[in-house]
């Protein structure tokens, strides 16, 4: 019901390297992860990057935006100077390198598609393609190999099923909705995604007696780690590298 790892880094390296590049990916390696969840946006020309954020401000310094910003001029940008003087010279990458760069090292992936508004069915379509063709030499039972898609976007995900129907599908809820049932049954969905915050054991049971894996982020101390495991939840992104091993 969950072939994946249970413990997985959050953006790459959680909050101990800059979230979201390969020096992340990296971090993740160091502290003995082999299981990662990054966030997927298309570029201005449609190339899938690596972006929390739709705006410039926060990782990437100045005004701007992704989606105005085509890939070529993304991938020479500073993504690691707002973290520390150590990252300067880090760089937005993008998802195709981040992908082999995980394939090479036998990191898991959870590729969440983080759609700027309005491109929610195109970033579904254009992620799924291409996870696909990356992954065109994993067999579709083979599930531990292939990456699991999420997204708090319906339409991307339905996108991402009708491109790759054979990649998996966790849907990402902020709180569990009364729809939850007949969303997961539209999506095929294998998994749940959710905030910790808002679960409760009698929610977590339903998803779990409905056959769903369940997924929550993001966890950062043990003690809360083992409360939600002790409900049923199958595996969670951390932020605390250092404070919950990956053999948790
Ligand atoms: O995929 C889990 C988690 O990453 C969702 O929230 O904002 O950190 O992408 P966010
Ligand atoms: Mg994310």
């Amino acid at each position: 019901m969950w072939p994946y790892p249970k413990v997985i880094a959050h953006r790459g390296g959680g909050t101990l390297s800059p979230e979201n590049t390969l020096a992340a990916m990296q971090c993740g390696l160091d502290y003995g992860f082999a299981a990662v969840e990054f966030d997927v946006m298309l570029s201005k020309d449609g190339i899938p990057v690596l972006m929390h954020d739709p705006e410039f401000g926060r990782t990437i310094h100045g005004i701007g935006s992704v989606a105005a910003t085509t890939a070529a001029d993304l991938a020479i940008m500073d993504a690691g100077a707002w973290f520390s003087d150590k990252f300067i010279g880090e760089r937005v990458p993008s998802y195709e390198e981040v992908v082999r760069f995980c394939r090479q090292h036998g990191i898991w992936m959870n590729v969440e598609i983080k759609p700027v508004p309005g491109f929610e069915e195109e970033t579904g379509r254009v992620v799924a393609a291409m996870t696909a063709a990356l992954f065109a030499d994993v067999s579709v039972t083979d599930l531990s190999h292939l990456p699991l898609f999420s997204s708090f976007e319906f339409p991307a995900l339905m996108a991402a099923k009708h491109a790759a129907p054979n990649i998996p599908r966790g849907f990402l809820m902020n709180e569990v909705t009364p729809e939850w049932r007949a969303q997961m049954q539209e999506l095929a969905a294998c998994a749940l995604h959710t905030n910790h915050r808002h679960l409760t054991p009698e929610v977590a049971r339903e998803i779990k007696d409905a056959g769903y894996g369940l997924f929550c982020y993001t966890v950062n101390t043990p003690e809360r780690a083992k409360e939600i495991l002790s409900w049923g939840v199958d595996a969670f992104c951390t932020d605390r590298l250092d404070l919950i091993p990956a053999d948790f």
